[in-house]
């Protein structure tokens, strides 16, 4: 049985400081029948174009943005208690690697192409519109430049919220 339920986007009380900034989520993409997935903790949600969108910001050297980049969507899946190794693991290692998710022994659901961890107990399954990679010239405060010793800079995706799949027991 399905453990999920497709909750309305609108009814998601969600603290993106918490969720997002603290307890990190993982970003899952698809690319040639192949999965991979990371640990993000810098993003957030809200409206963009009158849509509900997500946005993540990815570095050029992760192999997930390879999957992101070739996908027309992507998922990101939020975690209840116990899985802190696990997105710790998720943002270390590299799918060029290892098999990130067999190591940590998720398994895969799917919606709408987007492939999602099934552990997880809220899924937001997002539609890519947006892609821009950050440039140096945009920075208005020279200290965050301090994060690009490398010129690493992210790309920015905003992506429209599709659909979330809730648990209905939460941990
Ligand atoms: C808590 C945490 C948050 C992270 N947030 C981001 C992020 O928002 N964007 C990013 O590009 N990398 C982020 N990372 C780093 C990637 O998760 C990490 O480099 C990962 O190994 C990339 O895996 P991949 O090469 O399989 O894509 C974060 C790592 C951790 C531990």
């Amino acid at each position: 049985m399905n453990p999920f339920k497709n909750a309305p986007v609108e009814t998601m009380l969600i603290n993106p400081f918490e969720r997002i900034g603290k307890n990190a989520m993982l970003i899952t993409a698809k690319k040639d029948n192949q999965v991979n997935t990371m640990t993000a903790s810098w993003g957030g949600f809200g409206t963009m174009w009158n849509k509900n969108v997500a946005f993540v910001v990815v570095r050029p050297q992760r192999y997930t943005k390879e999957f992101i980049d070739a996908a027309t969507h992507f998922s990101l899946s939020f975690f209840g208690k116990g899985f802190a190794k696990e997105l710790a693991y998720c943002g270390k290692a590299s799918g060029r690697d290892s098999d990130k998710i067999a190591k940590c022994n998720f398994t895969l659901g799917e919606d709408k192409n987007a492939p999602y961890i099934e552990q997880a107990e809220l899924i937001f399954v997002c539609k890519k519109i947006f892609a821009q990679p950050y440039n140096a010239e945009s920075f208005l405060d020279p200290n965050i430049m301090e994060m690009y010793e490398k010129k690493d800079f992210h790309t920015l995706y905003i992506a429209e919220i599709e659909c979330v799949l809730q648990k209905e027991k939460q941990a």
